[in-house]
């Protein structure tokens, strides 16, 4: 039985020297890496009231949506900024390489309800931080964050402390 870890590719220099690219492609492209992935993630939430999943664009909706499909609950984008067409809050941060902001739609969260932030991977961990920020603008709680990959050295879970975070494999 192969594990994620046989599934996924690492590329080095991609995008840019320095940067070892895990490849997420490898495992969706395989149906086995694929439902294994899925499954994998959705096993972290077993125990976990969640009223709303969200995902960040464009990995983290792969594995959110059927997640979210999986234990019929809404599933809400967290998009980069200018694709969303209404009412929107946004927070800029910076990436493992260069920056962006990232945007949810204002009624997408109702105060008090149950967030599970999905992503394909933590790095230094600022995407996910922003996407907390904007969950907690909007008056949701973050009950947990999962991720198919954590990459250990870039130290990205430091910024997620007093949350509930669970990663499927880690890279050192
Ligand atoms: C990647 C990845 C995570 C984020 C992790 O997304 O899917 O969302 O970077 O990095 P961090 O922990 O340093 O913030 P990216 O912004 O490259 O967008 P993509 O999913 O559209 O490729
Ligand atoms: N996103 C940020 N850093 C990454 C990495 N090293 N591999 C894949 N996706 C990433």
């Amino acid at each position: 039985m192969k594990k994620i870890e046989d599934y996924v590719l690492s590329i080095p220099d991609f995008p840019e020297p320095g940067v070892i690219f895990r490849d997420i492609t490898s495992v969706l492209q395989d149906a086995d890496g694929l439902q294994l992935a899925i499954d994998s993630m959705q096993d972290c939430l077993k125990d976990i009231d969640v009223d709303v999943i969200a995902g960040t664009e464009s990995r983290g909706f792969i594995f959110g949506v059927p997640i979210a499909y999986n234990l019929h609950k809404p599933f809400v984008p967290i998009r980069k900024k200018g694709k969303l067409p209404r009412e929107t809050v946004s927070v800029s941060y910076d990436l493992e390489y260069g920056s962006a902001e990232i945007e949810m739609h204002k009624d997408s969260i109702k105060p008090g309800q149950k967030v599970v932030i999905v992503d394909d991977l933590i790095a230094t961990g600022g995407t996910i931080e922003a996407a907390i920020k904007l969950v907690e603008q909007l008056g949701g709680e973050v009950v947990k964050v999962v991720f198919l990959m954590e990459l250990a050295g870039l130290k990205g879970r430091e910024r997620l402390n007093g949350y509930d975070v669970a990663s499927v494999i880690c890279y050192d």
